[in-house]
């Protein structure tokens, strides 16, 4: 007799179908451990795509899927991923393999590497001391981190909680003078670079997130609200806008950079127009992004975009990019089609909730072992001799 129809079991078997099917390996979600299995030590982990797991299953199902999660159907997400697959590293048989120097400079600010955390809002969701504890991590690593406007704690507090150096991440307020008092903040607590988000215009469709049934987005003095399928209400509706900048233009732009006399970037480009537009209008540099796959699905994957960005900037300001980079052959691949530095997003947070500042400090090490051995291998001795013949692309 067939088992009796169960929503439990059906929700049992779609889960492990989707957890099967390749394309849910390529997003880089790994599964949790199993009840029976143990959580590996630190000290066992491998490589950066191992923490996910193990943070995921010491953090709440809240924050992890709102640090996994991407819009819609998340094509974006795994794109991001996938297009490291059609890029090839060219090896070099006898090429001088002393230990390759991966310092690097932006902004006349020199950097050991060229890897930087990338800003994402309120880690206090996967640590208890949140970005202050990111911040320790990255510097441990001797890693540039950038803070989100959205921080759970406030910049003066992340940028004192380590020695390293911080970049702000701006979300425009909803008036200018409110915009300006953050960034005057920001200068205050001695950040070096402002990176305005500029792909954000209204909130996405969160569906991992609304299946949660979480209403906002967790941020700084915001409770995440929730609701129970049968409380009565009218929440925000998955279907509905729900403005965030929807108001920002070029013109935002120029104010913002008159009063920042500090570099002051766009981050969120990924057309040779918009780029080229940026220059135009002044700005000391460009992040190539799509946020993570998060805000709008279909976009392209940040890999493909960046050597026509590279093109229509044509060296008048640096290129930086994100999204889905896990590997130190990643970041190469990005450094040799021209970008100058990669940031990451969700692996200082998978380490993070891992293992605490420990962890962040190792996947920053991780990266960065990983990016020596692909120099050493490809007869790349500095980051600056990483060019465009060391890759073979399929898009590009
Ligand atoms: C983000 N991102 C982001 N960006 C930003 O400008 N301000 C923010 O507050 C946030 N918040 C945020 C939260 C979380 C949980 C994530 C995962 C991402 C986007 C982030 O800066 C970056 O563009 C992507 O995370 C890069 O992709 P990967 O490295 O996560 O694949
Ligand atoms: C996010 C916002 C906070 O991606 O940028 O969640």
């Amino acid at each position: 007799m067939p088992a009796p129809f169960s929503r439990r079991a059906a929700l049992r078997r779609l889960g492990a179908f989707a957890a099967s099917s390749p394309l849910y390996q390529l997003g880089g979600q790994q599964r949790p451990p199993g009840l029976r299995e143990r959580v590996p030590a630190l000290e066992e982990i491998e490589s950066v795509l191992e923490f996910e797991p193990v943070a995921r299953a010491r953090i709440s199902r809240t924050a992890y899927d709102y640090v996994a999660g991407g819009v819609d159907g998340e094509f974006t997400l795994r794109r991001n991923r996938q297009a490291f697959e059609w890029a090839e590293l060219v090896p070099r048989a006898l090429a001088p393999a002393a230990a390759p120097d991966l310092s690097a400079e932006i902004f006349g600010q020199k950097l050991p590497c060229p890897i930087l955390v990338a800003p994402t809002a309120a880690h206090s969701q996967v640590h208890p001391e949140g970005e202050k504890a990111t911040h320790q991590g990255a510097a441990a690593a001797g890693v540039l981190m950038a803070v989100s406007s959205n921080s759970s704690y406030p910049i003066q507090e992340v940028a004192a909680a380590a020695k390293g150096p911080v970049w702000f991440q701006l979300y425009a307020r909803d008036t200018p003078e409110g915009t300006r008092d953050r960034v005057e903040r920001a200068l205050a607590a001695g950040c070096q670079a402002v990176l305005l988000t500029v792909d954000t215009q209204y909130m996405s469709h969160r569906e991992r997130m609304l299946h949660d049934r979480h209403l906002n987005i967790p941020a700084a003095g915001v409770p995440v609200r929730t609701r129970s399928r049968r409380q009565a209400g009218a929440p925000p509706a998955p279907y509905r806008l729900q403005p965030q900048n929807p108001d920002l233009s070029w013109k935002t732009v120029e104010a913002i950079r008159a009063y920042t006399n500090v570099p002051f970037l766009l981050k969120g480009i990924l057309t040779a127009e918009d780029a080229r537009l940026a220059v135009e209008h002044g700005v000391s540099g460009v992040v190539v992004s799509n946020h993570g796959g998060r805000y709008l699905d279909y976009a392209p994957s940040t890999l493909e975009a960046l050597p026509e960005i590279v093109q229509a900037v044509g060296g008048r300001i640096p290129v930086l990019i994100d999204g889905g980079f896990r590997r130190g052959s990643d970041v190469f691949k990005a450094l040799a089609l021209g970008a100058r530095a990669v940031l990451v997003g969700r692996p200082p947070l998978w380490g993070l909730g891992a293992f605490g500042p420990e962890g962040v400090r190792r996947v920053l090490e991780v990266l960065q072992a990983e990016l020596a051995m692909a120099m050493a291998a490809t007869g790349c001795a500095t980051i600056a001799a990483i060019d465009r013949s060391a890759v073979l692309v399929d898009f590009a």
